[in-house]
């Protein structure tokens, strides 16, 4: 990232950071491209404040640019680092053909870069707006993966040339991140304690993310693959030969103390036969290690039994 502080404005999250971007740009945009499958939150944020919203596919290099430019949108939200929900991370190249279609459209990026903390293979990408700081790219982190989604604190890194505009509307508007906390994680952070934690947590996280690979493969074989590893607290778990839908995938889990989150969710176009009932989205963030390959070869019982 290449910013001064005062384009670094504190948020309380991403609904938040979103809520404040839309007046900003309503005024000179009306269409904008959203992942597809993509976060549910941003897409209800940009309905309320009357945006119209597109649905571009993902394709295993993330966004397909094609299907952006025929989409005529001239905003696009973004997970490059690690695709919500896919895992699915965009190369340099298309990340450099992104900008160039924001700079030839006169668009705008929103890119959320909610868990590039933690990245376990190969190594770091630069962020777009660390690619073209000059670029009209709103840039969204977050603290919620590493430290705690309760905290309720988030950031937004806004191009120079938005600042005008922001200003002249939030002038008057307060901060909805709490003061307290704010203070306290600045301390956190001068004192060096976010750069142990941050190492501690990568080290912590990744191996969950090993331990429940190794358990997906011990239990599933070759009736399910795992898509979007090596990052983040979740990953996608396509599975071969399942004869039920994802709602008995679910109900069946649940059946046994297993919360899935329905991937389906992520989708805003509707289908009920291809393989995206086949999708299941585990998550391993607040699992205990010890738990995982148990709650796997659970999973493996109940839905191949
Ligand atoms: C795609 C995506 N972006 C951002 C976030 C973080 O949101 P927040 O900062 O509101 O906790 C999440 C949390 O799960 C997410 O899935």
């Amino acid at each position: 990232m290449i910013c001064e502080t005062e384009q670094v404005i504190i948020c309380s999250g991403l609904q938040d950071s979103l809520a404040i971007i839309m007046p900003v740009l309503r005024s000179d945009h009306s269409l904008l491209a959203v992942e597809e499958p993509g976060h549910f939150i941003p897409r209800s944020v940009f309905q309320n404040h009357s945006f119209a919203i597109t649905p571009v596919p993902v394709c295993t290099d993330g966004l397909d640019l094609k299907a952006l430019w025929s989409s005529k949108s001239t905003v696009v939200y973004v997970t490059p680092s690690h695709q919500f929900p896919l895992g699915h991370i965009m190369p340099v190249a298309n990340r450099l053909k992104l900008i160039d279609w924001a700079e030839s459209v006169g668009g705008v990026i929103i890119e959320d870069d909610y868990d590039s903390e933690l990245r376990y293979q190969g190594s770091p990408i630069p962020a777009l707006q660390g690619l073209h700081p000059e670029a009209n790219i709103v840039y969204i982190g977050t603290f919620s993966k590493v430290l705690s989604p309760a905290l309720r604190v988030s950031y937004m890194v806004l191009p120079k040339r938005m600042l005008d505009r922001y200003r002249n509307l939030f002038n008057e508007s307060a901060s909805s991140a709490s003061l307290l906390e704010q203070r306290v994680l600045a301390k956190f952070m001068v004192r060096g304690h976010w750069e142990r934690h941050l190492r501690k947590m990568r080290t912590v996280y990744k191996k969950k993310h090993e331990v429940l690979v190794q358990a997906v493969n011990r239990h599933f074989g070759d009736q399910a693959v795992i898509i979007g590893q090596g990052a983040g607290l979740h990953v996608v778990l396509e599975l071969l030969n399942s004869v039920f839908s994802e709602e008995e995938l679910i109900k069946q889990a649940l059946a046994k103390n297993i919360r899935l989150f329905p991937l389906s969710k992520t989708y805003i176009s509707h289908t009920e036969s291809d393989t995206r009932q086949k999708l299941i989205m585990l998550g391993f963030g607040g699992i205990n290690t010890t738990k995982i390959d148990h709650g796997i070869q659970l999973l493996h019982q109940i839905w191949y039994k």
